[in-house]
């Protein structure tokens, strides 16, 4: 399973790259507005040369030729982007005819097995539904996921199921375990997953027994 870091911050890219089990990373207008510092393209190139993995770059128009434009924009600066196009109508145009182009895509906001099919359909690289939102509106984000992976399984569609929207590190696991291709997560989420209670307690008791037995 690939792990892709949901974040448009270079310190936390530079330093999840260090740790070897970054395979990409999504963005999005939200974390490029958080993130601050330059334009969107600066930050796309600077993400770019830090990984050679999938990076997402969205597209904000309403419009088909708007959609193309932007995309064809975003593709034009580095080799691993692959463009974010949100489900609708003319999102769906947009990633059906960016494909022809060559250009990769992923379907973003994502909330049934359906939408997710028709953005396989119309050529999308990634689908992204989006499992935290669905669980803040009482619904159970993981068994779009699971659906989703099953049809793409069964029919062997040339697309992959990307979790999206994951609060916390168990949404991780049942991803995984759901057959989610791929995960984006925030940055916090990743360090919540290396830690745990007892790992930590355990490392201060060897220094603490090295210590003891060798009187370092
Ligand atoms: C990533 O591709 C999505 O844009 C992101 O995971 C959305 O997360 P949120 O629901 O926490 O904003």
């Amino acid at each position: 399973m690939k792990l892709f870091l949901d974040t448009a911050e270079i310190d936390e890219i530079r330093t999840a790259v260090r740790w070897g089990v970054i395979d990409g990373v999504t963005t999005n207008p939200t974390l490029y507005a958080k993130a601050g510092g330059g334009s969107y393209d600066e930050v796309l190139r600077e993400i770019c040369a830090l990984t050679p993995g999938a990076v997402s770059a969205e597209v904000i128009s309403d419009d088909v030729e708007g959609m193309l434009e932007e995309g064809r924009h975003f593709a034009s600066l580095a080799p691993n982007i692959y463009v974010k196009v949100a489900m609708s109508e003319n999102g769906l145009e947009a990633i059906s005819r960016l494909k022809a182009e060559g250009i990769r895509t992923n379907c973003t906001l994502i909330f049934t097995a359906n939408q997710g099919l028709l953005a396989a359909k119309a050529g999308a690289s990634f689908l992204s539904p989006f499992v935290g939102r669905l669980d803040d509106v009482n619904e159970d984000g993981l068994i779009v996921i699971r659906e989703l992976a099953e049809i793409v399984a069964i029919h062997d569609l040339e697309t992959e199921v990307l979790a999206a929207s994951i609060r916390h590190p168990r949404h991780i696991t049942e991803s995984a375990l759901a057959g989610a291709h791929i995960a984006t997560l925030p940055f916090k989420v990743l360090q919540q997953m290396i830690h745990h209670p007892l790992t930590d307690k355990g490392i201060a008791q060897f220094k603490k027994d090295w210590a003891a037995a060798t009187g370092s």
